[in-house]
């Protein structure tokens, strides 16, 4: 995949209000040029400020993990399309990757979550699945890759692996990044940018360790520094 180290990064507008999203972009400036829209602003109202980002030139992650009989998310899949967004997330099962491959439409490109970044063996263990990690999400790398989804979620440690299985074709986008020195917060399976872009991952996408920054256009331009030197040393 052809990007450039800054449309590599995916910031996570992980805040409340359209206003405050609108302030964080704004600090951002051309340090920034993917958002991810997720729970936290999608459902305080915020879904609409995708086309004003649309609008400014910057792309759209629209993170809603979706998960439902096929119809449901097929016609959700399709109003997602409307908005212009780029991507959709989707949880890995099967049956709602196929509806959300079928009904993606435009520039809308769909994302399988494997097992959420949040997840160790344990949490697997505990939500009634008889495999780890490690399994789990080479299971639905497989599948992911049989449907035809475009990208796929994981985690930075697990990029190599997943890489291995999908091929080069598929997007590989990893949350779950920490700068040296970062509070790791709730991930627990956790990487730095550079060693992210080393495991094999097209896009980073990165919330707190930006937004809850002193100085956020510092802590994005970091990042997009050491994507670009990760990037250039693998030449
Ligand atoms: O603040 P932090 O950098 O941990 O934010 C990571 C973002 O990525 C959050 O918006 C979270 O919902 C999202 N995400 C994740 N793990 C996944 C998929 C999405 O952490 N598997």
């Amino acid at each position: 995949m052809d990007l450039k180290p800054r449309e590599r990064l995916i910031v996570a507008l992980d805040v409340s209000s359209i206003e405050a999203a609108q302030a964080l972009v704004a600090r951002l400036g051309d340090a920034v040029s993917f958002y991810k829209i997720g729970y936290q602003l999608a459902f305080a109202g915020g879904l609409p400020y995708a086309h004003a980002l649309i609008d400014a030139g910057k792309h759209v992650f629209v993170d809603l993990k979706l998960h439902d009989i096929g119809n449901t998310v097929a016609q959700g899949v399709k109003s997602v399309a409307r908005l212009g967004a780029t991507f959709l997330t989707v949880h890995a099962y099967p049956q709602t990757m196929q509806a959300a491959v079928e009904a993606r439409e435009g520039k809308l490109r769909i994302l399988a979550v494997t097992v959420l970044t949040s997840s160790n063996d344990a949490d697997l263990k505990a939500a009634g699945y008889g495999r780890t990690v490690q399994e789990l999400v080479a299971q639905r790398a497989a599948q992911a890759r049989d449907v035809g989804v475009d990208g796929l979620v994981c985690s930075p440690e697990e990029a190599a692996r997943v890489r291995g299985i999908v091929g080069t074709k598929l997007a590989l986008v990893t949350p779950g990044i920490r700068p040296v020195g970062a509070d790791p917060g709730d991930q627990k399976r956790i990487a730095t940018p550079a060693a992210a872009i080393a495991a094999g991952a097209d896009y980073l996408v990165v919330g707190r360790p930006i937004i809850a920054a002193a100085d956020p256009k510092a802590a994005a331009e970091a990042i997009v520094a050491e994507i670009a030197q990760q990037a250039a040393e693998e030449g």
